[in-house]
């Protein structure tokens, strides 16, 4: 049996999730890439325990996480029941739903069919009676709101989930998702936005419209799936998730106009003595958004980013240079 580290929970920053009673760590974990049967058994291990000792408590996954999809459910269902087997109630496991999961008219999008199946289907992976959130992981124009929203009040109802949540809604539709939800007696905990120096959308209004209405913010893809480590500065290198075919970060994403941003960005971590990584992170730490979603392959990319808990606060000056190269 493991044992976490007993000084766990002197080592982060617990955030209020909106006006709930639900505290986060200010960095937390998400299992989309690096976390399947594919990946490196040993690496995982130890960047799961490594994130548990340091209290990131808050594993973020989806339905369709892998290769294969639900690779990474399964992957945390062996942890649960093995290595953290005693740990469930230290935990907040969420998962998600609404992409691509199986064949047929009932694999993705937002209906009730597709989100309770999905669910009972995440559950049996990951050997769980219930999550701690369930995310729509993105919205669906075709079905009426009022259908999502009543499967996500029933999911909790039913004790399948604590909590719901919504991913990708736009400012219009999360207010709308907010307000349905409250007619219906249930709220909604956290939204989960992509969030990050190069990726300012939720700055036009999305944080914004969430505090008033007490909800979370959890920011995804805080690095630009690792373009803000830096690492393409001088091309694609070997094993990075541009030059993985089951990555998600297409090479012709990497314009001419994200690399100069990114070199100057660069040019900012060195004068503040850290890496660029650390330092894109530690920006959003000092920001707006409930918690940030790390995403890494190897132990040492979890040491390095979790470093960004001791970056020194900006100044006004640095804040303005980061506006000025980033929103220009
Ligand atoms: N709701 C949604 O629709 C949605 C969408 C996307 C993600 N998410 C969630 O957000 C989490 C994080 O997203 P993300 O994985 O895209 O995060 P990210 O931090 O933008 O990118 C993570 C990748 O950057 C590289 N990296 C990380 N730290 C590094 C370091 N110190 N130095 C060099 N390279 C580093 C690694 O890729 P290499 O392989 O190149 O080393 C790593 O896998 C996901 O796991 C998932 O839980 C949610």
């Amino acid at each position: 049996m493991w044992t976490p580290d007993s000084e766990r929970y002197q080592r982060i920053e617990y955030r209020r999730c909106g006006i709930s009673g639900v505290l986060l760590p200010a960095l937390s974990l998400g299992l989309w890439h690096n976390f399947s049967e594919q990946d490196d058994q040993r690496e995982i291990q130890k960047m799961l325990h490594y994130a548990i000792d340091h209290g990131v408590v808050h594993l973020d996954l989806a339905n369709n996480y892998g290769p294969p999809p639900g690779s990474a459910e399964k992957t945390l269902g062996k942890y649960l029941s093995g290595d953290f087997f005693n740990l469930r109630d230290e935990l907040f496991i969420t998962t998600k739903a609404g992409w691509d999961m199986w064949d047929g008219p009932y694999g993705n999008w937002g209906s009730r069919k597709h989100l309770i199946s999905s669910l009972d289907q995440s559950l049996k992976r990951m050997q769980l009676d219930y999550v701690d959130l369930y995310y729509h992981h993105r919205p669906d124009p075709n079905t009426p709101l009022e259908e999502t929203m009543g499967a996500l009040r029933d999911i909790v109802a039913q004790g399948k989930s604590l909590y719901v949540g919504i991913s990708a809604y736009s400012v219009d539709e999360t207010e709308k998702a907010i307000h349905m939800a409250s007619e219906m007696g249930f709220s909604i905990l956290a939204h989960q936005m992509s969030y990050s120096m190069l990726n300012r959308e939720p700055d036009n209004g999305l944080f914004d419209m969430l505090q008033t209405h007490g909800v979370g913010s959890v920011a995804f893809a805080p690095l630009f799936q690792g373009v803000l480590s830096g690492k393409y500065l001088g091309g694609i290198p070997q094993d990075s998730r541009a030059s993985r075919d089951t990555g998600n970060l297409q090479a012709a994403w990497i314009t001419e106009d994200i690399q100069k941003k990114v070199s100057q960005l660069h040019s900012l971590a060195e004068q503040r003595g850290e890496p660029l990584a650390q330092m894109a992170l530690a920006w959003i730490l000092q920001g707006k958004p409930t918690t940030t979603l790390l995403g890494v392959r190897t132990l040492e990319q979890l040491k390095n980013n979790l470093n960004a808990l001791n970056s020194a606060p900006f100044s006004q000056e640095e804040i303005d240079l980061i506006n000025t190269i980033t929103l220009s």
